[in-house]
């Protein structure tokens, strides 16, 4: 049973990848540092699984924590690297945290996967590296813009010193995997998304409005050149996504990959507006949504939504849920832990 490091695997996309790895036959060991997630979410993985992944509490910035870590983990013959931090809007007030925080944990992580045996690693990029792409949808040689923010730049900052490293060093393998919006929880309800505070992301504000924690939803601008004057993102199901890293893991496991560092976007292939996704979660729920139209938000881009033909026919992956499927899970996921 080939063993998988995830880290950042009690976080949202980390833990349901967690989840489809076991499902899978991989033995997994988590890093967290629970600075956005907790500790509760193993108890979910577990009881989904029925397999409980061994888990240490660690901060990847601490270098002699993670070497000790290393030495007695040196069987590891995959990494997936969640671990970063990822709000846009801090991201802007707090660059050099997202700066330390994602570029020198990465940077580490990769010095150790050089010294495993096997060499394999997906990291966790983000369309955010298109800016605002010229043409829709949006294929992997869609030019990289200026990143909106530092958040943004990491990730572009990241997937360089990933492509400069395989360069320099050939039995290093890895994928960059561009996600499009992740949301939506696990069917059984036992894991999803859990923003700490107020939610910058759409969709756990719907839901969290839904629920009567929130008073009302503000869209961010209606006046976007779109049909309904709202702005277009591509809402993949954050399952559809899990299954998308371990297929790509597993591309590296078997050497199936054509050039040793590759990109794929991870999308439906499908653009919906704010309104279509407030829309969706209406039908899903049986009710109004309370929401207002307030003036646009600081770096949002007009329309991003995905070329998927590339992970479709290269990676052997595609999206299999709809809106509407991630809606309803995301909902039951916000009423069982408001136990509504
Ligand atoms: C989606 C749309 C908002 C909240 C960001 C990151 C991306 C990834 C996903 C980390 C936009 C509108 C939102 C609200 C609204 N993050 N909106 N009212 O900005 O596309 O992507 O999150 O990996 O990297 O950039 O996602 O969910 O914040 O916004 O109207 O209360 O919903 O204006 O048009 P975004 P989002």
């Amino acid at each position: 049973m080939k063993k998988i490091l995830v880290t950042g695997g009690l976080g949202f996309i980390g833990s349901h990848t967690v989840v489809e790895l076991q499902n899978e036959g991989f033995e997994v060991v988590i890093i967290d540092d629970l600075s956005n997630s907790s500790e509760s979410v193993l108890e979910g993985i577990t009881s989904i699984t029925h397999k409980k992944p061994i888990f240490e509490k660690l901060d990847l910035k601490n270098k002699a924590a993670v070497a000790h870590f290393f030495k007695s983990h040196s069987d590891i013959s995959g990494v997936i690297h969640f671990a970063a931090s990822k709000a846009v809007g801090e991201s802007v007030e707090n660059p050099l945290l997202y700066y330390e925080n994602n570029l020198n944990t990465l940077i580490y992580m990769l010095k150790y996967v050089l010294g495993l045996q096997e060499s394999n690693f997906i990291f966790s990029s983000s369309c955010t590296v298109y800016g605002q792409a010229d043409t829709m949808p949006i294929t992997e040689n869609a030019p990289v813009k200026p990143a909106e923010s530092p958040y943004g730049n990491t990730k572009q900052i990241g997937e360089e010193i990933i492509r400069d490293t395989c360069k320099a060093n050939q039995k290093l393998k890895a994928i960059a995997l561009r996600y499009f919006n992740p949301i939506g929880a696990h069917p059984s309800a036992k894991i999803g998304e859990l923003p700490i505070g107020v939610p910058q992301n759409l969709v756990p504000y719907i839901t969290q409005t839904g629920a009567g924690l929130r008073e009302s939803l503000s869209v961010f601008g209606d006046d976007y050149p779109t049909n309904d004057g709202t702005c277009i993102r591509d809402y993949i199901h954050v399952v559809d996504l899990a299954k998308a890293h371990v297929i790509a893991l597993q591309r590296l496991l078997n050497n199936k990959n054509d050039t040793n560092f590759e990109t794929f976007n991870v999308g439906t292939g499908v653009g919906s507006s704010v309104l279509e996704v407030i829309h969706a979660f209406e039908n899903v729920s049986s009710q109004s949504l309370n929401y207002k139209f307030a003036p646009r938000r600081e770096g949002d881009i007009t329309s991003a939504y995905a070329d998927t033909e590339k992970a479709n026919s290269v990676l052997g992956w595609e999206a299999k849920s709809s809106l509407h499927d991630a809606m309803d899970s995301a909902w039951k996921w916000e009423q069982k832990i408001r136990n509504l």
